[in-house]
């Protein structure tokens, strides 16, 4: 459930008609709501009510804007982390370093150690490689990192390609056979505290039984780890709960996903870690634009807005499904074709979409926007960075400024020998 609603014919976010944010900050933006972020935050935190010990780190990939982080920070969770840039937006959030986990396959030696200096809780580290590095770092301060090693559990998440984490020729943690092998050798190393395993098998997850599988291969792992004398406190199931894009669309709830992991973890005796992203994050934001003119099409009209696959580029990426609906509908509906400004035609949101219909200078939004939106956005076609808004009952702030082109070019240099 969210917060963006029609009342009185008007699409609202919250307590706050969306044509008042269009006309105050203009278009392309991203409109968030607190109120949806804060019930997603719950709902997932009461979805695990029966596992005693737990840390939800917030994948901060997924909504990396501070505002975000903060209301995130406030409701408890932690931070999961693949970049320096995304430790300081969880430090600067508020995020206690313990409740950070670091992942990812290339973290570099600045990174490392940044991240040792922040004492942060966590690293999940990739491959035998990265942990010897770390060790050599830790040492070197006198430290210990903390540590899990991520597996590749080689399991079929049944989602995107591009967004499949868990199969063995993924790029992601160290195969489940090595495994036990890796560990052992690692937990030898001085600097290190190796304490626990991590899986993420892929991203909008539309089905539990491959989660429940790796899950399932993880445990045994956990038996096999012990049975060799390690000590195992920590196990990081990762995220990747799918959520609903086309209205109607049946996704496993937050509540059956907790009931699968305490199945799945009822004997393992260790503090779980969760990474949900999406989840949270996704349903409270759309992308609000505004319909640049309507063009006549061999079929179906072009609707073109201001908003492109710069802004959101989801559907560019993997073809996508974002619902797209007017800010205020004449409930008339009409087939067309939804795309941007830029000049490639993979800057499409969508074709021969059933929707409602739209004039020039009418407002619209892309639903489900809030999670992998913003955060991908790029200045393609010297369109500038999107601004973000936060909305909170009868007010809102804007959270990110709009970067415009202009201020991009600023940051560039024509060397002297050109000019
Ligand atoms: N943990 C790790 C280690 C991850 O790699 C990811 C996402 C998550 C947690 C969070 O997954 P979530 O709960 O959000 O599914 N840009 C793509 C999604 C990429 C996801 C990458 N990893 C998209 O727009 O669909």
């Amino acid at each position: 459930m969210d917060h963006f609603e029609l009342r009185d014919g008007v699409l609202h976010a919250e307590d706050v008609p969306l044509p008042r944010i269009a006309e105050d900050v203009g278009t392309p933006v991203y409109v968030y709501s607190r109120a949806t972020l804060e019930r997603h935050a719950r709902v997932f935190r009461e979805a695990l009510d029966a596992i005693p010990d737990k840390l939800i780190a917030f994948a901060v990939k997924a909504n990396p804007n501070l505002a975000v982080l903060k209301v995130l920070s406030r409701e408890g969770y932690g931070a999961d982390v693949v970049s320096g840039g995304e430790m300081r937006r969880a430090l600067a959030a508020g995020m206690a370093p313990r409740k950070i986990v670091f992942s990812g396959v290339g973290k570099t030696r600045r990174e490392l150690s940044d991240a040792l200096d922040s004492g942060i809780g966590q690293f999940n580290l990739e491959s035998e490689e990265e942990g010897t590095e770390l060790s050599a770092l830790a040492a070197d301060k006198g430290l210990r990192a903390r540590c899990a090693l991520r597996v590749n559990p080689d399991v079929d998440a049944g989602t995107h390609d591009k967004i499949s984490t868990g199969k063995a020729d993924n790029k992601f943690g160290v195969p489940i056979r090595d495994a036990a092998g890796i560990f052992g050798r690692l937990a030898q190393l001085p600097g290190l505290e190796m304490r626990g395993v991590a899986v993420h098998i892929g991203s909008q997850l539309g089905d539990l039984a491959p989660l429940e599988a790796a899950f399932g291969k993880l445990g045994a792992l956990v038996q096999d780890l012990r049975a060799e004398g390690q000590t195992i406190t920590h196990v990081d199931l990762g995220g990747g709960l799918g959520v609903p894009y086309v209205r109607g669309e049946r996704l496993p709830e937050p509540a059956e996903y907790g009931a699968m992991v305490a199945r799945a973890t009822k004997d393992w005796g260790v503090t779980l870690i969760f990474e949900p992203g999406r989840v949270i994050a996704g349903n409270a934001g759309v992308l609000l634009t505004r319909v640049v003119r309507v063009k006549r099409g061999i079929n179906d009209p072009f609707v073109i807005v201001d908003a492109a696959m710069n802004d959101l580029a989801r559907p560019a990426l993997y073809g996508a499904y974002h619902d797209f609906v007017a800010v205020e509908p004449d409930g008339e509906r009409t087939r067309s074709n939804i795309v941007g400004p830029i000049c490639e035609t993979g800057d499409t949101f969508a074709m021969g979409r059933e929707c409602d219909r739209l004039a020039a200078g009418d407002l619209a939004v892309f639903r489900t926007a809030g999670a992998y939106g913003a955060t991908m956005a790029s200045s393609y076609n010297s369109r500038g960075f999107v601004a973000e808004v936060l909305v909170d009952r009868d007010r809102y702030a804007v959270v990110a400024d709009r970067i415009e082109a202009g201020a991009i070019m600023e940051a560039e240099r024509v060397p002297e020998w050109l000019a």
